[in-house]
């Protein structure tokens, strides 16, 4: 950096913060985030710039997966730093021109806000002058029915990201809350979950003994989770 240069201080949400307040015009109308989506799961995501061929391939999969998020009552919210117009203009072609990897005549029905003046890319630490400082990243924020940042996830512009990650990280963050369990690495419903370490030589003890806990060592503890039951609970099957 130059010696008279400023850098501007940008903020950046964190996990278990609440997520930050803003009104915003969307390709579905006024939005206010996020009361709007107070009892439901939200993906709040941005992209580069409409136009854009990443960007199409994620919206068209994104979109081909809205009701398997709806079930799991997760909504979707998009984001970038181009105008109404352009979003209407970019939607539309979408469904009447473009097909990719067997999806076609798409229709994108998840609001897309238009952010110009960048104050919600700005808010959410989407901008990162050293990747663009014109374009919005590929941000991930995953925020819970109380309003609460549970996870987020950043991506360059370059790579277009994996939606049944997202998917997969989603069902696992609630079948964390709903079971009181952590899961493991690349876990999937029916797979074992983690018991949490224990807290007291007492726990432990306990743990080791229990014929329905599967304990490698006494901080390394599995147990069964019906995936019927996960899909039960989580998606109100
Ligand atoms: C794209 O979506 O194709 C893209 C957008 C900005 C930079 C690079 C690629």
């Amino acid at each position: 950096m130059e010696e008279n240069q400023v850098q501007e201080v940008v903020s950046l949400p964190r996990i278990g913060d609440p997520a930050p307040e803003f009104t915003a015009v969307t390709t579905q109308g006024e939005i206010n985030f996020p009361k709007d989506y107070e009892g439901k799961w939200v993906i709040l995501f941005s992209h580069p710039a409409d136009f854009t061929p990443v960007c199409t391939s994620e919206f068209m999969t994104f979109a081909s997966m809205q009701d398997q998020f709806k079930e799991a009552n997760c909504d979707l919210v998009g984001l970038s730093v181009d105008g109404l117009y352009s979003h209407i203009a970019w939607l539309r072609t979408i469904k009447e021109k473009i097909e990719y990897k067997g999806m076609k005549d798409v229709e994108v029905t998840f609001p897309l806000i238009e952010d110009i003046t960048m104050n919600v890319a700005k808010k959410y630490g989407m901008i990162q002058p050293n990747e663009d400082t014109t374009k919005a990243v590929r941000a991930v924020f995953f925020i819970d029915p109380k309003g609460i940042v549970r996870s987020m996830i950043y991506y360059p512009l370059s790579l277009g990201r994996n939606f049944d990650e997202l998917y997969r990280a989603l069902i696992a963050m609630q079948t964390a809350d709903e079971f009181g369990v952590a899961t493991p690495a690349d876990w999937r419903p029916g797979d074992d979950v983690i018991i949490g370490p224990a807290g007291s030589c007492g726990t432990a003890k306990d743990r080791m003994e229990d014929s329905e806990i599967d304990c490698k060592d006494w901080f390394f503890c599995t147990k069964k989770l019906d995936k019927d039951l996960v899909l039960d609970k989580v998606l109100k099957k």
